[in-house]
């Protein structure tokens, strides 16, 4: 069992504890500052023991996209959103099989997405509340115009055992720099006062309204109506969070450490973590370059990859890597590096404090009743 970090083998996703209790401790104060509610999406540690640590501090529920993450988070959290639509008979299926305990909302944007939810839930027995989506400029999924939310509201309403519980959105278009939001998030506000106010025109006022993200975290009380947000990037952070100042470069809790394993081209050392540690994940708002960044020198980059190679770029640097060393790599984008991973260890220190599986990777079918924490 590995007992410090040198005791690893690369390459491993480390999560700095301290750091991670400091991003969770500072979500849950801003939220209680602000009068809004915290459901985290899951997507970003897929670990049970993180999401009850978020729980036990305010979190109101938690969010999820995949069946397996909603299983898997079955074990910790009573009070469930599936932030996806609900479209695939097995995936209804499998949602509505989830334990009764769980309190289930779901999202979703359109008339067959409500027709097989109401299908599956009835065939199931099971109230299962309902988000109708809108689109407020990302353009990926959720009604373009107020008249179609009220249309799937009412939808919603006459398809028991469906209950219309309000809107959802997702403002991931907005990854200006947080100083430099103001015009974004004026252009929220007014789309989801607009679409508030038409839903309670035609007497379907949305109790829930579900927004949030972790580039606009600190700025979600500046769109008024949202009565939750549903950060998931904020636990860990990552190079693109730190790019539009959502979060210190001192803030970033999770890591890759990699070995140099070569040094033989020059003006580059090679690592041990590729695009299947790293993924292939563009630096998102800036347009910076490369696929991570060292956290002990945030000016050497991942520049180029191959599966199990990670070219580190040492122009910009005069600090020269010997084979051998381990290194500490920022991904642009930490959702994925933890997608691709076993396991996660906690450290405090060099300590290894914890190691835990990534439980909710994948598609497949969590096993219940396995012991969430398989410690390795
Ligand atoms: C529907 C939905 N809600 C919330 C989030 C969490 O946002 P972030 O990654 O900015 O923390 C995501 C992220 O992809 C999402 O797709």
């Amino acid at each position: 069992m590995p007992a410090t970090l040198s005791d690893l083998e690369t390459p491993a996703l480390v999560v700095d504890l301290d750091r991670l209790e400091r991003n969770l401790d500072r979500a849950a104060e801003y939220v209680r500052a602000h009068g809004l509610a915290l459901r985290p999406h899951v997507k970003t540690h897929k670990t049970p023991w993180i999401a009850a640590e978020q729980l036990r501090r305010g979190a109101v529920g938690l969010t999820c996209a995949t069946p397996r993450e909603a299983e898997a988070m079955s074990e910790v959290g009573r009070d469930l959103l599936v932030a996806y639509p609900p479209v695939g008979a097995a995936r209804a299926r499998r949602l509505v099989a989830l334990p009764e305990s769980v309190r289930l909302t779901v999202g979703l944007d359109s008339a067959t997405a409500v027709d097989l939810l109401a299908a599956s839930a009835r065939a199931a027995d099971r109230p299962v509340h309902v988000l109708v989506e809108m689109d407020m400029g990302m353009r990926r999924v959720g009604v373009a115009g107020v008249e179609e939310a009220i249309a799937l509201a009412r939808r919603v309403a006459a398809s028991p055992p469906l209950e219309y519980a309000g809107v959802m959105f997702y403002p991931g278009h907005v990854r200006e720099a947080v100083t430099e939001q103001e015009a974004s998030l004026a252009a929220l506000r007014q789309a989801v006062h607009a679409a508030l106010a038409a839903l309670e025109r035609a007497g379907l006022r949305a109790g829930v309204v579900s927004g949030g993200s972790t580039p606009t975290l600190w700025r979600s009380h500046e769109v008024p109506g949202v009565t939750e947000i549903r950060p998931g990037t904020y636990v860990f952070n990552d190079r693109t969070t730190a790019e539009v100042g959502a979060c210190a470069w001192d803030d970033v809790a999770l890591t890759v450490i990699a070995t140099v394993v070569s040094t033989a081209v020059a003006g580059q050392a090679v690592i041990d973590a590729g695009t299947k540690a790293l993924g292939r994940e563009p630096l998102r708002g800036s347009g910076g370059e490369g696929y991570g960044a060292l956290l002990d020198h945030p000016e050497v980059a991942v520049t180029q990859m191959s599966e199990e190679h990670g070219m580190l770029d040492l122009s910009r640097t005069s600090w020269r890597p010997e084979v051998g060393d381990v290194v500490r790599v920022v991904p642009n984008h930490v959702c994925v590096a933890v997608h691709l991973a076993d396991a996660m260890h906690g450290v405090r220190g060099d300590t290894i404090e914890r190691s835990w599986p990534v439980a909710a990777r994948g598609r497949a079918r969590v096993e219940l009743d396995a012991p969430a924490e398989a410690a390795t």
